[in-house]
């Protein structure tokens, strides 16, 4: 189980600090939600803002998630920046599996985004090329939104085809992640959990971090099986 606490929630005067908070908070990974105006309407930071924290938090996997229209002039300033795996949205239609191989020429891993509305069909036909299928749970744009609870299926989904098909990838939840959704999700079959607003949020990251990790290790059904 992953717990990622996204930048996008910490405080914007300090990311510096932000990012260091995170690093000792016991958090695998720091997610970057990287929004460009277009394709969703609200813009956050770019590549060198994620340059100028990666030395801040050098133990944290750097999960960066690319909502925007044209990645492809992106992936190699993020992929300089510091990014370990880059994400974009399935919702760029043909444009998908070239990105998807640029991606991974530039030596990161990949994953894959899929919206609210759109069918989790989509990412069926690109499941053995990348590293993670990230389930959005609210529509991309803006933190602090209610989950919602109508993606829950898709998760299961991905987890069904991960079974069947013996494939490796992650599953990642991304909006409105608590420690109550985060249990749904992980009871879905989700194993990776991005939360801004409940753990940056709270002054106690460290505290936060811990009692989601607890929580959602006692909901993963694998553990689950091994109890009986
Ligand atoms: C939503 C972003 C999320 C966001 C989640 O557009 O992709 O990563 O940071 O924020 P919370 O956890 O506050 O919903
Ligand atoms: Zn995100």
């Amino acid at each position: 189980m992953i717990i990622a606490p996204s930048l996008l929630a910490s405080d914007y005067t300090r990311f510096g600090k932000e990012a260091e908070r995170a690093c000792k908070s016991g958090a695998d990974w720091l997610h970057l939600d990287i929004m460009d105006g277009h394709f969703v309407p609200n813009i956050s930071f770019g590549p060198a803002i994620v340059a100028a924290v990666r030395p801040r938090a050098k133990n944290l996997f750097f999960d960066v998630h690319l909502m925007c229209s044209r990645p492809e002039i992106l992936l190699e300033p993020f992929a300089n920046a510091g990014a370990d795996q880059i994400t974009i949205h399935v919702e760029l239609g043909d444009q998908v599996e070239p990105l998807i191989w640029k991606i991974k020429k530039l030596g990161k891993k990949v994953g894959l985004a899929v919206n609210p509305p759109t069918a989790i069909t989509a990412v069926q036909p690109h499941l053995e090329q990348i590293d993670m299928v990230l389930v959005m749970t609210v529509n991309p744009g803006f933190g602090g939104q209610s989950f919602i609870h109508e993606c829950l299926p898709k998760i299961q989904q991905v987890e069904a085809w991960r079974r069947e098909r013996k494939l490796p990838y992650r599953i990642e939840v991304d909006g409105g992640i608590n420690n109550q959704t985060a249990a749904e999700c992980a009871r879905a079959g989700a194993d990776t959990f991005v939360a801004g607003t409940s753990l940056f949020g709270r002054r106690n990251l460290k505290a936060a971090v811990a009692k989601m990790r607890k929580i959602v290790n006692a909901s993963d059904p694998a553990l689950a099986d091994l109890k009986v």
